[in-house]
């Protein structure tokens, strides 16, 4: 009889927990963010076209116009929106009749939904730079394309 308490016991804790870790999301799961800079030149729009898929509804857009050296534009993404995979595109572009510009960005691209990412893009007249990390600098990327 002891023993049978002491096996039911530890069965309902086992499967008791399963069930909690299946219906509750894993806690302390920060966002990720997407990050954009303009540092341009004075005077310099940055324009910032995304497309963030959701799992309730297609997609969901983000349009910001970022004036040169203003405070970061931040796309957060809602770790509990997102399916496990999954890639934010982005259209940037700059200039007189949005002469300079890169389409399609992968902004963001995941494969499993992991928290607490930083994708930061940083615009410069000479392209677009990068980096994952707050303390790493950014690097060169790509290009602008013209029109
Ligand atoms: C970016 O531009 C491409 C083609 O020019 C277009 O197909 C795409 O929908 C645009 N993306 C966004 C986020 O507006």
């Amino acid at each position: 009889m002891k023993f049978f308490l002491v096996f039911l016991l530890v069965t309902v804790t086992y499967f008791g927990q399963k069930e909690v870790h299946g219906f509750f999301p894993p806690l302390k799961c920060k966002d990720n963010h997407i990050v954009f800079h303009n540092k341009l030149r004075p005077g310099s729009i940055l324009e910032i076209n995304c497309l963030e898929p959701r799992v309730a509804r297609p997609y969901l857009r983000h349009f910001h116009r970022l004036g040169f050296n203003e405070n970061p534009y931040k796309i957060i993404l809602e770790w509990q929106s997102l399916s496990g995979k999954f890639t934010v595109k982005c259209n940037l572009s700059h200039g007189p009749n949005q002469k300079f510009y890169y389409n399609d960005l992968q902004a963001y691209s995941d494969k499993a939904s992991r928290c607490g990412q930083l994708r930061s893009w940083i615009a410069k007249v000479d392209g677009i730079w990068f980096t994952e990390k707050y303390a790493k600098p950014e690097g060169w990327v790509f290009g602008w394309k013209t029109r």
